[in-house]
């Protein structure tokens, strides 16, 4: 079959990457064309090399629709090389009989992983979220002659495995690393550019980490750290014997305020499970609608809300969505910070799990120190996160809280 031409567009920044090497890496902010470029460079490796392998991973992939896949499937038409691939419903064949798969790391076991070894190309797509579990099992699973691993992250911590590796001092053999920005990418669509600028100005203590592939901010002396974040989390809880929704609503009504923190979490065996981040913005009925809407959703026990600020209003508001929910109300008799510290503290010896990625409310959690939090704004995620578990760890309050408590006969929810 005689051989098309292929076409790569990668911006220059991208260029070194084109020769082999046993480590790929590019890292940088957002719509640096990283993604782009590495399903670019898949595709034309697989029509190069007559069964080619090539599996792409990520930490936890609930679904394909998470994956590289639609993005590689797209570089396969815009390439004009669809002639050449078979893509089916979880795999693409490539030419030769080839294949890429499409994985999360966290349905592997040691076992697992050994149908991983005869490939030669591994992509970690957010590679900042891999555990050094993950990259332990991969690195001596890919093995095959000239095999390759390839890495595109924006940098959250430089104590994350993914930096460790390939940004420490001493980069393992083989390895080429770029760093890339929007400013090196010559497709950065406007769309982004104008993100990009809301950005600057909305939240200039992000903006380097976001756009600019700048580590993460996080507060001196913060009570949580990304590590133990990515190294608890899982791809999905558990059956979960007690399911609450908690709510911390903002205080004011107007438009650009603050934040309702709504965090779903359950438990298992004494450990606990954040499955959802619902926080939003709007007036008391919408976070009340919202509110039940995750308490059908999880099928939940209750609701835990507090009630400092709108007094009795809370209650009435959730009561006016859904009459007879059952409510708990809790009352804050000490600040924030120290309501989340013994929370902190199950997290240290691995009894929280997050259920996939919440990049907001971990944001917020590594900006909280043992002296207030240090970030922008309210940490109305981090606020609801702490009801929620503290009502599903009620050993660890030391202090009791009152309690009124409402459960309703099933039939008084029907209004
Ligand atoms: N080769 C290309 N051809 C056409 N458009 C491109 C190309 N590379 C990048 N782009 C454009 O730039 C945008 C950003 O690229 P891409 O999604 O690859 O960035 P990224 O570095 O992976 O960003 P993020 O960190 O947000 O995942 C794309 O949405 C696309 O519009
Ligand atoms: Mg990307």
């Amino acid at each position: 079959m005689a051989q098309h031409e292929v076409h790569i567009t990668a911006p220059e920044v991208f260029w070194s990457l084109m020769k082999p090497g046993r480590y790929k890496g590019a890292h940088g902010g957002r719509g640096s064309a990283k993604s782009h470029t590495f399903a670019e460079m898949l595709v034309a490796n697989a029509y190069m090399a007559k069964g080619f392998r090539a599996v792409c991973v990520r930490e936890v992939q609930k679904s394909l629709k998470e994956s590289a896949k639609r993005l590689i499937e797209d570089k396969i038409e815009s390439m004009g090389l669809s002639a050449y691939f078979n893509v089916q419903q979880d795999r693409i064949i490539t030419p030769g009989n080839g294949v890429i798969l499409f994985q999360g790391m966290q349905d592997h076991t040691a076992d697992s992983i050994k149908s991983l070894e005869g490939m030669n190309v591994a992509w970690c797509e957010e590679s900042q979220s891999l555990s050094s579990r993950s990259l332990e099992l991969l690195r001596p699973t890919i093995r095959a002659p000239g095999s390759e691993i390839w890495f595109t992250w924006n940098p959250d911590n430089a104590s994350d495995p993914v930096d460790q590796l390939l940004r420490g001092e001493d980069l393992p053999p083989g390895a080429i690393v770029v760093r890339a920005n929007y400013s090196d990418n010559p497709f950065f669509p406007d769309e982004l550019e104008q993100e990009r600028l809301f950005d600057m100005r909305h939240k200039p203590e992000r903006y380097a980490h976001i756009w600019l592939g700048e580590y993460a901010p996080s507060a001196v002396g913060a009570i949580w750290d990304r590590k133990t974040l990515h190294e608890n989390r899982v791809t999905d809880a558990p059956e979960l014997e007690r399911i609450v929704v908690a709510v911390d609503p903002a205080i004011s009504n107007e438009a650009h305020s603050d934040e309702h923190g709504i965090v779903v979490a359950g438990l298992c065996n004494n450990e606990a499970y954040i499955i959802e981040d619902g926080s939003m913005k709007g007036n008391p009925r919408q976070w009340a609608v919202r509110a039940v809407a995750m308490f059908d959703k999880h099928e939940a026990d209750a609701i835990v809300i507090e009630r400092n600020q709108g007094g009795d209003m809370c209650r009435h508001t959730l009561q006016s969505v859904r009459p007879g929910l059952p409510i708990i109300e809790v009352h804050a008799t000490r600040g924030k910070h120290v309501r989340a510290e013994p929370i902190s503290a199950e997290y240290a010896i691995g009894k929280v799990h997050h259920v996939g990625v919440f990049p907001e409310l971990e944001q917020q959690m590594c900006m909280m120190t043992a002296s207030g939090y240090d970030g922008e704004g309210s940490p109305d995620r981090v606020d609801a996160l702490v009801w929620a578990l503290t009502e599903l760890f009620p050993q660890m309050v030391n202090k009791k809280r009152k309690r009124k408590r409402d459960h309703a006969a099933p039939t008084s929810w029907m209004g």
